[in-house]
This record gives structure tokens, C-alpha cells and sequence, in this order.
């Protein structure tokens, strides 16, 4: 069943959380840079907009690129959105873009830094050319921007909405 006829069929909408590399460290690491919230803060925040939104939330975080991969093959044809933080991975993994590129949902690509501000080698996301949007730069609150965008995206798509 695909994502649009499980929301036909009653279901809510499920979005996928993506956590990658070192975000498990979120609340210890490099507080002057992400925050002081935990992961855990993080991934309860997306679950309240994701809950006002209509949808459901999932979450998976791994050190390992392939878990990520394999996560996003699983969620074709049962997952309507996809927002994906991948830590560094989001400036090298070349398999991470491809699995994504063949999702068939929403992708919003999420950083809580803006990576633009910093040091040159975060300023290319391999992931952005397969993202619908990318949401980067707000801490906590990108967590809120990111569910919201994605389900506003996906009731778009639902409605044959041109552009979405
Ligand atoms: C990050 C930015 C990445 O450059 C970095 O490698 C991370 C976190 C962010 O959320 O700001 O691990 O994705």
C-alpha cells in the first residue's frame, strides 16, 4: 500500500525521523554549537508537531551509514515523509543520496547548526540535491520546522496540488 492510499485508508501519515552519526551525543557535545537538549528532547519535539500535524512519527538514529540506508529502502511505499539529519554523513554519503533519491516521499533535510556559517567542508550537502527542503540553522526549534514542513508537504501532494 502506498503512503497516499494508507492516508485514504484511515491510517495517519507516517513521517520518518533520521538521526545519523554522533546525534546520540546531542546535549554533551559541542554545547556551544547544538544545545543542550538531548536527542531525546529533539525526537519528543517532533513527535508534538507530527501529533498536530495528523502524522505519525518513527525514529531511528545510527553511527552506521548503512542502517540509514536500509531504513530509507524500508520506507518505500509505507512512509509519507522522510526528515533526515544525518551529521556528517550529510557532506560525504553518496549511498545515503541515492537511497533517498529513490524514495517516493517527502525528504526535508534538517541540521540544528547552519552549516553554511561554518567550516568549508559542511558547506555541501550531498543529500540537499535529493531534499524537497532543508531546514538548517534554528537548534531545536528546525526539529517543529521540519515536521511541519514535511507534513504540509505531503497533505499537498495527497491533493494533487501542482508543485508539491
Ligand atoms: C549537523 C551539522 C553537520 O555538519 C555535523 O556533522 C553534525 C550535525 C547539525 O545538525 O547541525 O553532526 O547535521
Amino acid at each position: 500500500m502506498s503512503a497516499a492510499e494508507k492516508d485514504r485508508a484511515g491510517g495517519a501519515p507516517v513521517v520518518l525521523l533520521l538521526s545519523g552519526p554522533n546525534l546520540g551525543l546531542l546535549g554533551a557535545r559541542q554545547p556551544e554549537i547544538y544545545g543542550t537538549a538531548t536527542l531525546a528532547d529533539h525526537v519528543a519535539r517532533a513527535d508534538r508537531a507530527a501529533a498536530r500535524s495528523g502524522l505519525e512519527l518513527k525514529h531511528l538514529q545510527s553511527e552506521h551509514e548503512a542502517d540509514l540506508v536500509a531504513a530509507v529502502h524500508d520506507a518505500r511505499g509505507t512512509v509519507a515523509a522522510i526528515v533526515v539529519n544525518a551529521g556528517a554523513l550529510s557532506h560525504s554519503s553518496w549511498a545515503l543520496h541515492d537511497a533517498l533519491a529513490a524514495f517516493d516521499g517527502i525528504v526535508v533535510e534538517l541540521h540544528l547548526s547552519n552549516p553554511d556559517a561554518r567550516e568549508p567542508w559542511r558547506r555541501r550537502s550531498v543529500l540537499a540535491p535529493v531534499a524537497d527542503g532543508t531546514v538548517a540553522g534554528f537548534g531545536g526549534l528546525g526539529y517543529e520546522l521540519a515536521v511541519e514542513a514535511a507534513a504540509r508537504l505531503v497533505t499537498d501532494r495527497n491533493r494533487g496540488l501542482p508543485g508539491a
